[in-house]
């Protein structure tokens, strides 16, 4: 094209924008997932007072917002499938009037839709009554039918990373921050429980009142109504669960109260008063959610024997790294999850000492290889840094955040030093406390404080910033526990007998490490061989059945064990097991039993994962 044309085509496109975002010319958004302008105009303070509709399956209620105006003449809020019903506006001294507000005609289909209410130099309140609607992406609503004890519905968020739009009209982005009062009504007999001060019993009223003072995201807002006792583990720590998993579920978590003391023994005080737990049903869409105060979990994470609690490691070690310093948009996702997975691993190292964190470093590393391999197709997304205007940002959601992030910290960790590179993250948590940092920040903090660096340590860690792939670093793991581990393996495939002797002693992880490497062509032999074991073994325990049955799908062997499959898909919903299984399927030549199985088991998945399934199976 001649570049006249290029000329007018531009200056039409900018008109025909400019008349789109009312008649005046917008500098760019500066979070490229929210519709808010916080650069003119910042929510500070959220009152919210809803009450739960567990028959209509919704909550209506009203946010109020405190703003602080920096010379807008409107005030957007994040809003994805509300029903707007009113708006107010209030002055300094308290004088309320009827706002007006409007709305797009179409919502994004990732983003939603947005609420502009208009408001005065002088507004400092914004009051907007709503309702959310019956598919709503955060909510998760069951039926009493459904729960463990089946005596109370349960209802349950997951705002993380676009969605507490979807149940409060809001500043949707990670470098708003507010703090939030609320008040909830449920049910009588159930308790309501937010990521904020929580109560510890269950009152006759079914409202309850919460506050948290310190300022969150709005991806941090969190809500759970159900069947919940509570049970002290520490003197900061406890778990909520339902009354027939308590007990289950403090043992499992026995280690709690060591965990934190252990994370504020390495990088500084835990800044959120209590640390409690939930153990969620079923549907919970992911291992962990680390709403403040109140890390929600999935009932995945209970084995019976303790193995899996790095989660709880992960989500604890995130009241530094992403809720005390928070990534400024989802393109930074890495500063959440990559500094999460690090930290998390010098907890269990604290804990349960090097041979055993190393050996979880090590599964992570290998994951990492394989995601790289995996995704080679689309280098772009294994930088660190990513761009992801236009896209979802579920798209940063890999290994690559996790495992490339940690590593990099890992080879800092190497390079700088123990002593040195723990005193430069201490004191990145304590500068950056209560804010958000992007990644260009995060370089900053690094020259100036944790140097001076080499420059080829400079260059290093940009390269792993900015470019794709992994860099040319081997970590020191110890191999010793997975170097037996492989010898078994190699044993078995040579004899065709499992040493069960030696397997009985092995945790979670050396299972994990073992099937993973079973190759899928020699099934034939290896299912009848090892079903049993698996079977006694993987009993409650869902990473080692997910494994399993993973193994089976992609061997082609669904027939025959088509049970199997099908338990797992009815009783587990978090979406890291059960999408990779629907996934697998469909490629596996499965795709019409997939469909049969998704519309049997969807009932119990929450709304998030169901919407992963559907889009893996629309392909
Ligand atoms: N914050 C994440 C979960 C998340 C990330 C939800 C992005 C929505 C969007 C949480 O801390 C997490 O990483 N959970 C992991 C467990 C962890 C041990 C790797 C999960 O759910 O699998
Ligand atoms: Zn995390």
């Amino acid at each position: 094209m001649q570049t006249t044309h290029w000329y007018l085509l531009t200056i039409l496109t900018f008109l025909f924008i400019s008349c789109q975002t009312n008649q005046k010319a917008e500098i760019p958004r500066p979070d490229p997932h929210s519709f808010s302008r916080p650069d003119s105009v910042v929510t500070t303070h959220l009152h919210l007072d809803i009450v739960c509709d567990f028959d209509a399956k919704k909550i209506q209620g009203t946010a109020q917002w405190d703003i602080q105006n920096l010379g807008s003449e409107s005030l957007v809020l994040d809003a994805m499938d509300l029903d707007i019903q009113e708006v107010y506006i209030e002055d300094a001294q308290g004088n309320r009037e009827k706002g007006t507000f409007f709305q797009p005609e179409k919502p994004d289909s990732v983003l939603g839709s947005y609420v502009r209410i208009p408001i005065r130099n002088d507004t400092r309140k914004v009051i907007v009554s709503y309702s959310t609607a019956a598919e709503a992406l955060a909510l998760q609503w069951l039926d009493a039918g459904m729960t463990q004890s089946g005596r109370y519905p349960c209802l349950f968020t997951q705002s993380q990373s676009i969605y507490a739009r979807s149940w409060i009209p809001c500043q949707d982005g990670p470098a708003i921050r507010f703090s939030y009062t609320a008040r909830v009504q449920v049910p009588s007999g159930m308790i309501a429980l937010m990521s904020a001060d929580n109560p510890q019993m269950r009152n006759d009223s079914g409202i309850y009142h919460f506050k948290m003072d310190k300022p969150v995201p709005a991806y941090l807002m969190a809500l759970a109504a159900g069947d919940f006792d509570f049970k002290s583990i520490g003197d900061r720590t406890g778990v909520y669960a339902d009354p027939g998993l308590l007990d289950k579920a403090a043992y499992e978590f026995a280690d709690l109260e060591k965990m934190v003391l252990a994370a504020e023994a390495l990088y500084g005080k835990y800044e959120w008063g209590r640390y409690d737990v939930i153990v969620l049903p079923t549907g919970f869409p992911f291992g962990g959610m680390e709403n403040p105060k109140l890390t929600f979990l999935t009932p995945t994470v209970i084995a019976g024997d303790r193995s899996l609690t790095s989660l709880l490691a992960h989500e604890l070690a995130h009241s530094w790294s992403g809720n005390l310093v928070t990534n400024t948009t989802w393109q930074d996702f890495w500063l959440n999850e990559g500094f999460t997975t690090y930290f998390e691993s010098r907890i269990m190292e604290s804990l349960y000492g090097k041979d055993y964190a190393d050996m979880l470093s090590h599964l992570g590393w290998q994951d990492l290889k394989k995601t790289l391999e995996d995704m080679s197709s689309d280098p772009d997304l294994t930088k660190l840094k990513l761009d992801l205007r236009g896209k979802d940002p579920e798209s940063a959601l890999s290994d690559i955040a996790y495992e490339k992030g940690k590593l990099l910290l890992r080879f800092l960790e190497e390079r700088l030093g123990r002593s040195r590179w723990d005193q430069f993250l201490s004191d990145y948590f304590r500068h950056f406390a209560f804010q958000s940092n992007s990644t260009e920040g995060f370089l900053d903090f690094l020259e100036k404080n944790a140097g001076p660096l080499p420059v080829t340590i400079s260059d290093t860690v940009r390269k792993w910033i900015y470019e794709p792939g992994l860099i040319d670093f081997i970590p020191s793991y110890s191999t010793l526990l997975f170097d037996q581990v492989d010898l078994l393996r190699s044993d078995f495939l040579r004899s065709h007998k499992l040493d069960t002797h030696q397997t009985g002693k092995w945790s979670t992880h050396e299972w994990l490490h073992f099937l993973r490497a079973l190759p899928t062509d020699q099934a034939d032999w290896i299912l009848p061989a090892l079903d049993q074991t698996i079977r006694s073994r993987q009993s409650g325990n869902a990473e080692i059945a997910f494994v399993w049955i993973r193994y089976i799908i992609n061997s082609d062997r669904y027939q025959g064990h088509e049970e199997t499959v099908r338990s797992f898909l009815n009783s587990i919903g978090r979406r890291k097991f059960v999408l990779p299984l629907y996934e697998s399927m469909a490629t596996h030549g499965r795709k019409a039993e997939a469909l049969t199985l998704f519309a049997e088991a969807r009932k119990i998945y929450h709304p998030l994962t169901i919407h992963s399934i559907e889009k893996v199976l629309a392909e």
